[in-house]
């Protein structure tokens, strides 16, 4: 089998709260091949996004070991963090957290530049991208202009942009509407099976966690 494209070992997270210390990741040995999209089910509060944020090297304050890509990436610095997440990793949020001030493609476009495309290249791929979402009627729209469910897809347009090769999705359609939601979640996975990539995806919705390719379960801060 090939290397996974993320392997933790004895993942732990602790916070400490009014002199109370709460383990809410408790070793969490978790891999992910190549191209394998694998949802992250758990109640409210079992540490998903505790976990996704690990992961994604966006906190630190952790114990244990994250491999990205084949390398040791949980004792980098803040540089070196910066490089694996640019190089390595796409993230798609709850609230999608896209500029507001810019349109539907240049929002695909920017992750794009500062990896060094060249802005043709980029806005090529951030049309196809956003028309293979559906968006192709969209691409100059603001995100105030486009419906919850757009931009929600106009979020994931700017995941894949670079190729990365491991998504991180946290509740990617929590805030849609069921048919809504359903509808992104399907061009959600397809894209990321078209472009190779493999995913990480939290969500509490069984339903939609069947239509992945393996489910792993947080409790009490172990993966099940
Ligand atoms: N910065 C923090 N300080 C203290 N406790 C925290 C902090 N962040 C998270 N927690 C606690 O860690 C636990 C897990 O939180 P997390 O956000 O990872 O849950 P989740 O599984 O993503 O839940 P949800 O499905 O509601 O998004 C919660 O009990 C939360 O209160
Ligand atoms: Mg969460």
């Amino acid at each position: 089998m090939s290397e996974p494209v993320l392997a933790t070992r004895g993942l732990s997270r602790s916070f400490t709260q009014g002199g109370e210390t709460i383990a809410v990741l408790r070793g969490v040995d978790l891999a992910v091949q190549p191209g394998e999209i694998v949802a992250l089910l758990g109640p409210s509060g079992s540490g998903k996004s505790t976990l996704l944020q690990a992961v994604g090297l966006l906190e630190g304050g952790f114990d244990g070991s994250i491999r990205i890509a084949g390398a040791e990436a949980a004792k980098l610095d803040a540089h070196g963090r910066t490089v694996v997440r640019r190089d390595s990793l796409g993230f798609v949020y709850q609230f999608h957290h896209l500029l507001p001030d810019f349109d539907a493609r240049e929002n695909v476009v920017l992750p794009q530049l500062i990896l060094g495309a060249t802005r043709e290249a980029a806005e090529a791929r951030a049309a196809t991208l956003l028309t293979a979402l559906g968006l192709g009627h969209r691409l100059s729209h603001r995100p105030s202009q486009l419906s919850g469910g757009e931009q929600q897809r106009v979020a994931v347009a700017r995941a894949l942009a670079n190729r990365p090769a491991l998504v991180l999705a946290d509740e990617p359609t929590g805030n849609l509407d069921e048919n809504t939601a359903d509808r992104v979640l399907a061009e959600f996975l397809r894209l990321v099976r078209e472009e190779g990539s493999a995913a990480l995806v939290a969500t509490h919705n069984e339903r939609l966690a069947a239509k992945m390719d393996r489910v792993v379960r947080l409790h009490e801060g172990v993966l099940q």
